[in-house]
C-alpha cells in the first residue's frame, strides 16, 4: 500500500555564505504543519529585528526545536487551525510572536501567542507590533515594575523596542527620557512622547538625567547597550531603581562597576531574553499586555512606528539599513 503524504511547498528566506558574507535568498522548502494547539498563518508581512541580524551572522541561533528560519513576528491570515485551538478561526487577521520562522510564506504558532489585529491597522503595521511591544512591555512593567509618574530612561529610543517603550511609558503616565545617536532621532523621540531626549554622542546623558530629574534619577532603565552604559546607568539611577538589561549592542562586558552604589541606592539589576521564555510566560505576558493596553490600542493612542517597508526579495537591504543604525522604528518585509 502506498501511503499518501501531503507536501505543500513554501518560499522562505534562506541564509547562505557568499564571498565571506552571510547573504539571504528566497528558497523553497516544505511548509510547516500546525499541531493541535497551533494555527497556520499565511504570512503577509514580517517585522525585522536586531536579533535577526545576529541570527543571520550565526551569533544568535534559534532555540532547540524552533524553526531555524529568521523572523520573530508576523502578521497574516489564519489558513489552518488545530483541533484544540480556541477563540480563533480560519480567515482571522492575526499578529503573532514567534521564536523563529517569520521570514516565510507560512508560519505555525501556538494560538496563545496570537493577537487579533486591531481593526484600524493593516498587516504591515501589525507586523511591527508583537516582538517590540511585548519586549518593551515586559521590560518596563513585568520586570521594571514601572509606576505612573516615575522617571524612566530608555536607551536606543528610536529603535523598534525604543519607539514601543516610549509610547507605553508615556501612556502609563511616566516621565520619559531617552538616549539616541543623532539629533534627528532626538526630535523624532520627542514627537513620539519622550519628555527629554539626549544625543549620547554629544551630551553627557548620565549627568543630564541626574540634573534634569532634580537629583532623583531614573526609577526604571531599559538598557540594550551594555558596556560603559552599565556604570553610567548606576550613576543616574534613583533610589530603589530597576535596571533591566535586554541587550548589549556596545559590549557584553562592563568594567569599573562600583558595587557600593548598587548597595547604597538599593538598585535591582535584571536581565532577560523574551525568545527563550516558556510558552506559559509568553502567554501570560500577552494576556497582561492586552489587559493593560487594549483600550489604548482601540483609542489609537498607541501605534507601531514604521520606518520602511520593503518586499522580502530586498531583505538584505532591510538588514543593511538596520545594521547602519538608520532606522527610526520598524522595518517591515512584505511577503508574497
Ligand atoms: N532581550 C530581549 O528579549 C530583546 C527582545 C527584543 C530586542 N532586544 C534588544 O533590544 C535592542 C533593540 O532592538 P531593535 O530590534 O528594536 O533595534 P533597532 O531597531 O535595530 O535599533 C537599534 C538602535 O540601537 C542604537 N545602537 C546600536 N548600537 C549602539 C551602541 N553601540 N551604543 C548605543 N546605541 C546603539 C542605534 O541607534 P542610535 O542611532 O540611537 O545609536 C540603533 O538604530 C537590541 O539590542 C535587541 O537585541 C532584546
Amino acid at each position: 500500500m502506498v501511503l499518501e503524504t501531503t507536501f505543500e511547498a513554501m518560499k522562505y528566506i534562506e541564509v547562505f555564505d557568499q564571498d565571506g558574507l552571510r547573504a539571504m535568498k528566497i528558497s523553497e522548502q516544505e511548509a510547516p504543519q500546525n499541531t493541535d494547539f497551533e494555527v497556520k498563518i499565511a504570512v503577509h508581512a514580517a517585522g525585522v529585528n536586531r536579533a535577526d541580524i545576529l541570527q543571520r551572522l550565526g551569533k544568535y541561533p534559534a532555540p532547540a526545536g524552533i524553526s531555524p528560519i529568521l523572523g520573530l513576528e508576523v502578521a497574516g491570515e489564519i489558513v489552518a487551525i488545530g483541533r484544540q485551538v480556541q477563540g480563533f478561526q480560519k480567515g482571522d487577521r492575526v499578529m503573532a510572536l514567534l521564536a523563529g520562522g517569520g521570514y516565510a510564506q507560512f508560519a505555525v504558532v501556538d494560538y496563545r501567542l496570537l493577537m487579533p489585529i486591531p481593526k484600524h491597522l493593516d498587516y504591515i503595521q501589525a507586523a511591527g507590533i508583537p516582538e517590540v511591544f511585548l519586549t518593551a512591555y515586559q521590560t518596563l512593567f513585568t520586570l521594571g515594575a514601572l509606576r505612573p509618574k516615575e522617571q524612566v530612561l530608555i536607551h536606543a529610543g528610536a529603535s523598534g523596542v525604543g519607539t514601543a517603550a516610549i509610547q507605553l511609558a508615556h501612556a502609563w503616565g511616566a516621565q520619559v527620557s531617552v538616549t539616541v545617536g543623532t539629533d534627528e532621532k532626538v526630535k523624532f523621540c520627542q514627537k513620539l512622547g519622550a519628555h527629554r531626549a539626549y544625543n549620547y554622542k554629544t551630551q553627557p546623558w548620565s549627568t543630564l538625567v541626574w540634573e534634569d530629574t532634580e537629583g532623583k534619577g531614573a526609577d526604571v532603565i531599559l538598557d540594550c547597550v551594555g558596556g560603559d552604559y552599565v556604570v553610567k546607568n548606576i550613576d543616574c539611577a534613583a533610589l530603589e531603581a530597576r535596571i533591566v538589561l535586554i541587550g548589549y549592542m556596545a559590549n557584553a562586558r562592563a568594567q569599573d562597576i562600583n558595587l557600593a552604589k548598587i548597595l547604597q541606592k538599593r538598585i535591582m539589576l535584571k536581565g532577560s531574553t523574551l525568545r527563550a521564555r516558556s510558552l506559559a510566560y509568553k502567554r501570560e505576558l500577552i494576556h497582561s499586555f492586552n489587559k493593560d493596553f487594549k483600550a489604548a490600542w482601540a483609542a489609537e493612542e498607541l501605534k507601531p512606528v514604521i520606518d520602511k517597508v520593503l518586499p522580502w526579495q530586498l531583505a538584505d537591504q532591510a538588514h543593511q539599513r538596520m545594521e547602519q543604525n538608520l532606522n527610526m522604528g520598524k522595518i517591515i518585509l512584505t511577503i508574497s
